[in-house]
């Protein structure tokens, strides 16, 4: 994988998110409600939660989460979002505003998913930072944009690239593909996702 460039740093996201623009409204995403369903539930980080519909598809079903975002914006759609679920719901998550490439948690997490999130810098360095705040026993899933995808060339990567970061000694690679989906609403034609899950094993 190579560093997708300065531009994703905050003021951008923020200035997405102050405009029409913006992602993670609405439904969960599919690569997580196929690759998480199944899991018992524990406590979760959503790493650049955008507006923060898989932190509370995550909480509706018994997941502690803890949703992360750069953009003060983005947190403020989400937790609008979360006043529309069950007070329940909205209370088993905890939206922090965070760069992610400098957040050092208190603990370590049973799951933690990340979704399209291209940060300024590496993002190999992205990855290995998320794949350090996995419990033991827990699972990593990362989804992006695969080649081919529409939407800008700098952020599309593998999940061989993924693969190549996670050490062997320490991961069990479960899934490591590329699938398709039709786009949302608006967007139009399909969009070519990376999924990888990864477990790392117990200590
Ligand atoms: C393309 S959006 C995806 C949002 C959501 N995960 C989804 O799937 O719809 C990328 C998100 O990552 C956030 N982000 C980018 N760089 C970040 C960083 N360094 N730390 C935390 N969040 C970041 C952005 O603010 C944005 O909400």
């Amino acid at each position: 994988m190579t560093g997708t460039g300065e531009e994703f740093d905050r003021a951008f996201w923020e200035e997405r998110y102050h405009g029409h623009g913006g992602h993670g409204g609405g439904r969960p995403n599919p690569q997580l409600v196929a690759e998480v369903a199944e899991l018992p539930p524990g406590t979760a980080l959503d790493a650049g939660c955008g507006a923060g519909a898989d932190a509370i598809w995550l909480a509706a079903r018994g997941w502690r989460v803890t949703a992360v975002d750069i953009a003060e914006a983005a947190l403020d759609r989400a937790r609008r979002h979360a006043a529309d679920a069950a007070e329940e719901v909205a209370g088993r998550i905890e939206w922090v505003r965070a760069d992610l490439t400098e957040w050092a948690p208190p603990e370590r997490f049973d799951l933690v998913t990340t979704h399209y999130v291209h940060a300024a810098g590496s993002q190999d360095e992205l990855v290995r930072t998320l794949a350090g705040l996995v419990a033991p026993g827990g699972t990593l899933l990362v989804v992006g944009h695969h080649h081919g995808d529409p939407s800008i060339a700098s952020t599309h990567f593998t999940a061989d690239e993924v693969a190549a970061v996670l050490d062997p000694d320490v991961w069990t690679v479960a899934v490591a593909e590329s699938r398709t989906r039709p786009a949302p609403a608006g967007h139009g034609g399909t969009m070519h996702d990376t999924v990888l899950r990864g477990h790392r094993r117990p200590v």
